[in-house]
């Protein structure tokens, strides 16, 4: 692996940097022992622009859910559209016990993140070091809401303006459960003109 220069992004960028506003990623926690745990989400969002928070939804039962509610921590990992990492997200998705460590299983990499106890993923391209603002169970699920109080990039995947090289950092969406092995690059912006031209009348003070 060619070796990754990454850079602090201060947090007038992070939200520039969370793009596109859903993408595929891994996250990671520990337990309560410090032991690493990844898990893959095609369906993580940016919430808030500013301060920027970042949400995603687990099942309950899963490792992520254990760790994020017995931690209050997480780091969201963005990879890029590359068959090598992409194959690899697949098997950290896989259903592996408590207490295994995914990311040794895919053959990934683990660096320390800034200000917070879960990893960074050398092998993706932007990290988010996030605090658990909120969450909420309901059904069998677990929403996780994280503000985020970090974040980097690898050096040649930023303009100096805070904005993404979209070809660089390449983001990915996951076709979703239903087509198992399937992605989508969600990397090619298309600029597009406002068409709309006439005054937009003023909201209304009550509420209504
Ligand atoms: C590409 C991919 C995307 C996934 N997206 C989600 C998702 O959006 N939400 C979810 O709950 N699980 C998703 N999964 C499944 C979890 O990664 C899986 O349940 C994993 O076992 C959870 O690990 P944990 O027990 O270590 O938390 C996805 C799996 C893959 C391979």
């Amino acid at each position: 692996m060619k070796a990754v220069n990454k850079i602090d992004v201060p947090s007038e960028h992070w939200d520039k940097l969370f793009a596109p506003s859903a993408c595929l990623v891994m996250i990671t926690t520990v337990d309560e022992a410090g032991r690493v745990n990844a898990a893959s989400f095609g369906t993580c969002v940016r919430v808030c622009h500013d301060p920027v928070y970042i949400s995603f939804t687990v099942g309950a039962p899963k490792d992520t859910a254990h760790n994020v509610l017995a931690t209050s921590e997480f780091v969201v990992n963005v990879p890029p559209f590359e068959r090598e990492i992409l194959e690899k997200v697949r098997v950290v998705g896989l259903d592996f016990p408590p207490r295994v460590n995914e990311l040794e299983k895919a053959g990934l990499t683990a660096i320390p993140a800034k200000s917070v106890q879960p990893p960074r993923i050398v092998e993706c391209r932007s990290h988010f070091e996030c605090k658990v603002e909120w969450t909420r169970q309901w059904l069998h699920r677990l929403m996780v809401v994280g503000k985020v109080v970090a974040a980097s990039v690898d050096e040649d995947c930023l303009e100096p303006s805070g904005k993404i090289v979209w070809d660089k950092l390449k983001p990915a969406h996951y076709c979703g459960n239903a087509y198992k092995n399937g992605f989508v690059a969600a990397y090619q912006p298309m600029w597009v003109d406002m068409i709309y031209n006439e005054p937009i009348p003023p909201r209304p003070t009550d509420g209504k």
